[in-house]
Order: structure tokens, then sequence, then C-alpha cells
């Protein structure tokens, strides 16, 4: 089934789904006060992890080791797997008493299952919760905690290095070298040029830009690979001059960036054997610098706010009618409430407190009847929040027989309050919390304008705009908002610092599988705030790399 490339693609280039764009994630697993099963030793739990990926089938993904004797076990073997924020990927832990080697499970006991979501246990980052042996019945006291790591050599990572050097011995007779540098991975048959500088002009204390390379370039994601770094002056003609050359590896880089700049003696080594007294030709300092990704910030605690917005307007038709789009059926279904769970089933993994304001638009509402574009749809100003989609879902219901269809169809209302609200939470200089609004509409801007300034403000905050455009209706002036051909600009001329709408037609998904129209409108999300707190040099509330255990910040044996 073709898929929307990751945000990864950036890197890998071309919407080509190679297997280094995908997002890998390592799980860990432990248990506590397991049921006991045998009648003279503790249970011999093993743990088996299956994985269903929007609503596909059920595959098993692997199986840890079995722990002999133990009612607490802490599994060794790691499960690697692929994770994609536009889709909701159940997972099941399940526990079992392995009492022969068979590899038919059904022959073994029993101990107890852990049913969850992989953006539950992301964004959690250690995941615990009681064991069932059927939905509703306990497992004794039986619990199980997941951990996550995204680990930092990844290959779909990119690095960041900046270089200077300092006592750069003089090359010529003439003055001053105009010193690059070429960072080179070693290959089967030798050296690959990876990375090479900008030239320096007539410096002898040079300073290079940083610059961002992906892991797999530099060492194949192998942090103990050697990594060649060649450093020449300049020549128009082209015959640079050797000035020297060291080699390093990544966990060298790594471990140097916690505290201060790795330093490197730079050999020549023809100097070397002629000169008597030859130290170097020069120090290079290499400092990594951190490039948090959105899983990054969303282990380090970052947080998704989603706010939904419907539009009442008349052109919806009368609920009352089968024509109408907002029409419930008899099996409860209609456009609106689609787009709600399609969305917010992938969204709501990623708040905490599960608690979503929701708005209506374009309608006449009571007491005074007064046309509002932006009333919540629980009537309580003061608190607008529903508990979960399905409050949301059942606010929407309660409030439309309450309210009377009407127009115009403005959105600039509700984004100029989400941004004040987005506003808000910038005043806290870390990542951690980023807005996204949802508006399904089935018709045509009336206050195109305004809702331009109101893009271009709120692109400046960290929050992004879904649009899903429901009914017939020709859209066209949506694809303006949605800035993929062009930035978006304000009537005064002012431009949106960044893309952050992204409008869909909900019939171009209708007999699309389910979770098509949420992977579609959510594919861009975590490039979004990725960048948005790049741009804003905000780290996530917690640094998700310090976290880690010692011994889980470097590679080890994998389950595949
Ligand atoms: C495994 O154990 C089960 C019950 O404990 C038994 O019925 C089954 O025959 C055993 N299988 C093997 C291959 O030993
Ligand atoms: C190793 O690098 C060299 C130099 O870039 C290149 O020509 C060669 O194809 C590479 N070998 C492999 C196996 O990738
Ligand atoms: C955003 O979500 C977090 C956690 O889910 C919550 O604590 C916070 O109050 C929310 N902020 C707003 C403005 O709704």
């Amino acid at each position: 089934r073709p898929r929307v490339p990751p945000w990864g693609g950036k890197v890998c280039g071309g919407g080509i789904m190679a297997a280094q764009c995908v997002t890998k994630v390592e799980l860990t697993v432990s248990c506590e006060s397991l049921l006991d099963m045998d009648l003279f030793s503790k249970s011999d739990p093993m743990c088996v992890l299956l994985i269903n990926t929007a609503g596909s089938q059920w595959y098993e993904v692997g199986r840890t080791e079995t722990v002999k004797n133990c009612l607490s076990p802490k599994f060794a073997k790691k499960f690697i797997i692929d994770y994609y924020f536009e889709l909701v990927q159940r997972l099941k832990f399940q526990i079992y008493d392995i009492d022969n080697k068979t590899v038919d499970l059904s022959d073994d006991d029993f101990l107890g299952e852990l049913d969850c979501t992989l953006g539950q246990v992301v964004s959690c980052r250690t995941f615990t919760r009681p064991l069932v042996l059927a939905p509703k019945r306990p497992a004794g006291k039986g619990t199980i905690t997941v951990s996550v790591i995204y680990p930092i050599w990844s290959l779909q990572r990119n690095v960041v290095l900046e270089s200077w050097m300092g006592l750069l011995h003089r090359q010529d007779f003439f003055g001053k070298s105009d010193p690059f540098l070429e960072f080179y991975k070693q290959n089967e048959t030798g050296w690959q040029l990876a990375h090479r500088t900008e030239v320096v002009k007539r410096n002898l204390n040079p300073t290079w830009r940083p610059f961002r390379v992906p892991l797999q370039s530099l060492c194949d994601g192998d942090m103990d690979k050697p990594i060649k770094v060649e450093c020449y002056d300049h020549n128009n003609d082209g015959s640079h001059d050797l000035i020297g050359i060291f080699e390093t590896n990544m966990k060298r880089l790594q471990e140097a960036s916690r505290t201060s700049p790795a330093e490197f003696e730079c050999i020549n080594s023809q100097k070397k054997q002629k000169k008597k007294g030859y130290k170097n030709s020069g120090v290079v300092s290499v400092k990594m610098l951190k490039e948090y990704t959105f899983l990054d910030y969303i282990m380090g605690g970052c947080q998704i706010n989603f706010t939904v917005a419907i539009d009442f307007t008349g052109s919806n038709g009368d609920p009352n009618t089968p024509q109408s789009l907002h029409y419930i059926s008899p099996q409860g279904y209609n456009e609106y409430l689609s787009a709600i769970w399609s969305v917010g089933m992938v969204i709501q993994d990623y708040s905490s407190h599960k608690m979503f304001p929701a708005f209506g638009f374009g309608a006449q509402i009571p007491p005074t009847w007064q046309v509002s574009h932006q009333f919540p749809l629980n009537f309580n100003p003061a608190n607008p929040f529903c508990p979960g989609i399905q409050g949301v879902v059942e606010a929407y219901k309660v409030c439309l027989p309450q309210v009377k269809l009407y127009g115009p169809t403005n959105f600039s209302p509700v984004i100029n309050h989400l941004a004040s609200i987005a506003l808000q939470a910038t005043q806290q200089r870390t990542a951690s919390q980023y807005h996204v609004l949802l508006i399904i509409t089935d018709g045509v801007i009336t206050d195109m304008d305004q809702t331009c300034s109101a893009i271009v403000n709120a692109s400046r905050l960290p929050m992004s705009i879904i649009i899903i455009g429901v009914g017939r209706a020709d859209f066209t002036a949506m694809d303006i908002l949605d800035g993929d051909d062009g930035r978006l600009r304000a009537p005064t001329g002012e431009m949106a610092a960044r893309d952050i709408v992204q409008f869909v037609p909900f019939r171009k998904f209708q007999n699309a599988p389910r979770e098509a129209l949420a992977q579609s409108v959510l594919a861009e999300l975590p490039g979004q705030v990725e960048s948005y707190f790049r741009i804003q040099k905000l780290n996530p509330p917690n640094d998700p790399e310090s976290q880690l255990q010692p011994n889980e910040s470097q590679p080890s044996a994998s389950a595949q």
C-alpha cells in the first residue's frame, strides 16, 4: 500500500520509502508480580509482541528469551519496530510461562497481556500498566512496564558537526592558508567522502559553518566505525595541499559533546618523517550539536493539545433530513463524526490529560439566538473541554439539535482563539505544548482575508491547522491556505513563517481504508512540530537522552 513518506523523507529525498527513512524505535519489557503457575518452582516467563497497524492484521513481531524461575523478569531482548505518527499502531504484549520448548504457545500457561498503542508508549517513554487475563480480568497483581528509546545511532538521524582549528601551521611562504575539511566514511574498498566543508580564506584559526549530515553517510549508524578527516589548503588550480589527517568515530564525538569539544591533532605523515621535533600541523576541535527530532520532543515530555471546530452553517442542510451533512445515520455515522474519530484516534495518544476543547461556528445559539463564530459545543465557555474523543462526539450530538444552522463561514475567530492559547504556551520557553486545530467545514470561507491574517500570525506560534472539507462543495479556495504551492500571505503582504495548514476534501477518502484520512492529514505534522521547536531553539522539557540508563546509551544485542 503506498504511503506518504514520513518527515524523514527530507534526508532520503525523492519520497522513496527507503528502509533507513523509517523511524525505528526500541522497546524493552519488564514485569512485576507475575502469577505463579509452577508447582515446585516459580514461573518461567517469556514475552511475545504482536502488532496491528491501522486496523490490518495482527502479526508477531518477536519473542523475548525465557527467564527461568522468576516473577519479576527484565527481558534483555529488545523489540525494534517501525514508528508512524500518523497511524494507530496497536500493540499486544503477551506473557507466557514456558513449560516446554515447542514454538506453539497453546501448551504454555498464559500469565496475562497488555493491549495498548505505540503512540501511548512513545508519549510516556516508560509505560506501566496492570496485566489482564481477559478484558477487565486482572492477572493477579501482575504489571508490565514497556520502555521505549529512539536510539541516537538510528540511521535516519542526522548529526550536526561544528569544527574549528587552532595553531594551524603556516603552509606556504606567501602568507596564510585557505583550509577546508573532508569527512570520510570507511567502506569495504576504502574511504568514501561524506562531507566537504567550505573553504575559509586566509585564516590560520578557521571556524567552519556547522553542517548536517545523515548518520548513514558518516558511519552507517555504527558508532565505532572509523571516520577519517583530512584537512587541506585550498589552491585554485585544484592541487590542494594536504595539511594533515586524523581519525575518530561517533562514539568519541558523542562522549566529547557531553563535556567539551573533541580535539584532534592533525598529522601530516610526510612532515613527521622529515622534520625532527614535528608534533602536528594544527589541532582540530569537533563539536556535535544536539538536534532534536519529533520523537525526542514527544519522549522528552512535549504534549500535543487537540482542539476541534465544527461548521454549523446553513449550507449543511437541515440536520433532520438525510440530505444534510449533519444528518446522523441510524448507524451513528456522518462525515463530521468520521473525521473527528479518524484524526482524534491518532492524536489523543499524545495528550496526557485527554481533555479536548470543541467549538462550533456559524450557528445561531441559545439563549439570544445571535450568530456565533466560536461557541463551545458543551455551551460552557469557562470549560469547553470534552473528556476524550468520545466526549467530543457526545458534545457534538447533544449540541446539534440545540442550535440553528446559519452563516456565514468564518474561520478566523477559532483560529485567533487557539492562537491566543498557543501564545500563552510560548511563555514556558521549553517545547512543552504544541496545538493542533481540526476544522471541519462544508464550504467556502467567507472571511478569507481575516483567515489568511490569522494563519500568518499563527505560523509564528506552536500550532498547526488541519482543515477537512466535507460534502460536495468546490474547495479550490482552500488550496490557497494549504501553502504547499507557495507561502501564504496576509492581505498586508506579510508572509507566513512556515506552512502550518493541511487541507483535504473528505470525499477523496470515501472509498479508502478508514485510516487513510488521518494518514493524509497528519503525515506532515511531525515535521511541523520539529521545525517549529528547532527554529525557536526550544528543548524538550526533559532531555530524552539524559534519562537513559548508562547501559542503554550504547547499541546492544537486539531482536529484529
Ligand atoms: C508440552 O507441555 C504440555 C503440557 O505441559 C504437554 O501436553 C505437551 O505434550 C508438551 N509438549 C512437548 C513436545 O513436550
Ligand atoms: C567505497 O567508496 C568508494 C569511494 O567513494 C566508492 O567508489 C566505492 O564504490 C565504495 N564501495 C562500496 C562497496 O560502497
Ligand atoms: C495541553 O495539554 C496538557 C497535557 O495534556 C495540559 O496539561 C494543558 O493544560 C493543555 N493546555 C491547554 C492550553 O489546553
